[in-house]
């Protein structure tokens, strides 16, 4: 970050500051007087503000931490009407960044506003988002602000006073390592969240084994019956073969039997049916031969009207008295009577004959009617005899043709038993446990690879875990980073000290037993004095403290891409004398020369501000900023 200019209205001690750093040394001094209080005075005039306005600006926060400690309006300068705004232009290694930050202000109200390259870079509707978009782009915080560009005499804690814990901590967030601790917490859960799983990937890959042996032996229990019955199975399909077979030849014959008897009543029916016909003939014949009886002897007796008719004519004829026609009652001739009487004569003659005739045929026919009737007599007994035959074959048939029937249903229960018995009962159930059995091996399998998978996360996590602990990847780049800070904060104490003043920081180390020591020492040794920080003077802690105070801001500059370019040392030079004094001011000019910075390995400072009240080093500086309070508002003004 290279500062190009800030300025703010109504901040703190100043109604108006405006401050553009093109054309300044990069050695600044900011020399003050308060005019309020006495012409001698610095304490008051608006020197330290300056920083605040830069620090304000970049975070929303001052370095005093009023706005934490006494409200948010606590910056804005008592009794000013329109509220505070600041603003700030640095160039960055990503482009120009403006900021603007307003506290009650009539048009802005409590808004952040903010540009890269004239692109707007709010983030967010919380303020805290822009602050965080902010610090992103430069590449640090205002913790980092506080503790590596400004080295405040009362607010930068002296390293004789702090704790172990706290440099480490300071130089591990220096570093870039403060969110370990977040990243630790984060796998700690994960390496917890891993080991549970694998704790329930390893009762279910056991459940899932139970069950398998489980399965495996029913199906053994069921392969076993499977045998057993396969064996009653095949006995008894043995038999139920032979009894089938029984059954079956049986039934053929019935069969072949009930076919004869069937055939016979047949045959028997035939012949009865040719016999009935015969005899309904003959049956015929003897109705005819009585018709034609009946008809002869109508005729024969009709003749024999005829003829005793005849016969008395012929009487009448014989005994006439007279010659008296007895038929036309005429007188008739003897001639007549006797041609009438031989008439008559021969007319007998012919109805005697007929008569005969007839007789003999009346006669001729009876006996044929008789032997008929014989004969016929003869056929109804040979039928008697046939209609028995029929139905004897007829009843042995219908005997037949029920035990058929009988056998027909046995062999068909035979044959369904021998169906059942053909059914295996187990082979549903051994495929169903094999089915099962399938399942659960897949199901074993997955489980066997989700555990692999889980260990080879959890070794993967706890790796992390490692990586991310104190005696991991933090102890590695602390370590890595210590000779560094050793090298730089001798080479600055050596410049300081005349060489008479050494030190040694001791980072964390781990254990035999796989712990670590939570230490960061810093060893001294005083070619003239203590050998412990603590006890040495306060000039020979100034110069400690500033040495490694600019270590750590060098430190902070390697790892900031563009670095900060910017340092604000405020009163921290006070405690030192003249000499001591003058010799952090020629290193301070020194860290602002780019061969100087370049040889020994180091970030250019673009801007080193320094505030001090010691009057002898203001002849060192080529641009002083001189701020000057009256009537209880500061300014920045011209030294007389
Ligand atoms: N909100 C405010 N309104 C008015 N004055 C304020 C406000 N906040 C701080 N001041 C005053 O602004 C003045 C400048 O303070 P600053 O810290 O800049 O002084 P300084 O020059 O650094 O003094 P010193 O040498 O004592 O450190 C102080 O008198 C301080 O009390
Ligand atoms: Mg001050």
């Amino acid at each position: 970050m290279r500062l190009i200019s800030f300025g703010a209205k109504n901040f703190l001690g100043y109604s108006e500051l405006e401050l553009k750093l093109a054309g300044l040394d990069p050695l600044i001094l900011i020399d003050g007087r308060n005019h309020d209080f006495a012409d001698a005075s610095s304490n008051g005039s608006g020197k330290s503000s300056i920083s605040e306005c830069i620090a304000y600006a970049l975070f929303g926060k001052t370095i005093r931490n009023v706005e934490a400690r006494y409200g948010k309006e606590s910056i804005i300068h008592t009794g000013a009407k329109g509220g505070t705004s600041v603003w700030l232009e640095a160039e960055l290694p990503t482009g120009k960044l403006r900021i603007e930050r307003y506290r009650q202000h009539p048009e802005y109200e409590n808004k952040i506003r903010a540009w890269l390259d004239g692109q707007d870079v709010i983030r967010g509707r919380v303020a805290s988002e822009t602050d965080d978009r902010i610090a992103q782009l430069l590449g640090f915080d205002y913790d980092l602000f506080c503790r590596a560009v400004v080295i405040h005499s009362r607010l930068t804690e002296s390293f004789s006073t702090v704790e172990n814990r706290y440099i480490k901590s300071i130089t591990e967030r220096l570093l870039g390592l403060r969110d370990f601790d977040g990243l630790r917490k984060y796998v700690k859960g994960q390496v917890d969240k891993c080991g549970s799983e694998t704790a329930q990937l390893e009762i279910k890959l056991s459940n899932t084994i139970a069950r398998l042996e489980e399965l495996e032996s029913e199906l053994e229990a069921l392969q076993e019956k499977q045998k057993t019955h396969q064996h009653e199975q095949s006995v008894m399909g043995q038999r139920l073969a032979q009894e089938i077979k029984a059954c079956s030849d049986k039934t053929t014959q019935f069969s072949k039997t009930h076919s004869i008897a069937k055939e016979s009543a047949d045959k028997f029916q035939g012949q009865l049916d040719k016999l009935n016909r015969e005899r309904q003939k003959i049956k015929d014949a003897a109705s005819e031969q009585d018709a034609v009886k009946i008809k002869a002897e109508r005729k024969q007796a009709e003749l024999g009207a005829e003829l005793r008719i005849a016969t008395q004519q012929a009487q009448r004829y014989t005994n006439m008295s007279g010659k008296t026609c007895p038929e036309c009652d005429q007188v008739v001739s003897a001639a007549h009577v006797k041609a009438k009487v031989k008439e008559l004569e021969n007319r007998l003659i012919d109805l005697k004959r007929k008569v005969k005739t007839a007789l003999t045929v009346v006669t001729t026919q009876a006996e044929s009617v008789v032997k008929t009737k014989q004969e016929l007599e003869q056929l109804d007994n040979q039928c008697g005899d046939l209609r028995n035959s029929v139905s004897n074959s007829e009843r042995d048939a219908a005997t037949i043709a029920e035990k058929l029937r009988n056998e027909r249903i046995q062999l068909k229960r035979l044959q369904e038993q021998k169906e059942e018995l053909a059914v295996d009962p187990y082979a549903e159930l051994i495929a169903n446990v094999k089915a099962l059995s399938i399942n659960k091996e897949n199901e074993l399998a997955k489980a066997q690879a989700d555990l692999k998978d889980q260990e080879e996360r959890k070794r993967y996590t706890e790796f992390w875990l490692y990586a991310f602990s104190p005696n991991g990847m933090r102890s590695f780049m602390l370590d890595g980073a210590t000779p560094m800070l050793n090298q730089l904060a001798n080479f600055y104490l050596e410049q300081l000290t005349d060489n008479t003043m050494a030190l040694r920081l001791n980072t964390v180390k781990s254990n035999k037993d796989g712990t670590y020591k939570d230490k960061f020492d810093i060893d001294v040794t005083n070619e003239s004095g203590a050998n412990v920080l603590g006890g040495n003077s306060d000039g020979e802690t100034g110069c400690v403290d500033l040495a490694l105070n600019l270590a750590m801001s060098d430190l902070l500059e390697s790892r900031i891409k563009g670095g900060i370019g910017l340092l604000f040392i405020d009163q921290a030079l006070d405690l030192l004398d003249s000499s001591r004094a003058a010799l952090a001011v020629r290193l301070l000019r020194q860290k602002t020369e780019s061969a100087w910075c370049k040889e020994h390995g180091i970030v250019v400072k673009d801007h080193v501000f320094l505030i001090s009240h010691k009057l002898d080093i203001q002849d060192s500086f080529n641009s002083v900023l001189y701020v000057e309070k009256h009537n209880g508002t500061c300014r920045l003004g011209q030294k007389a």
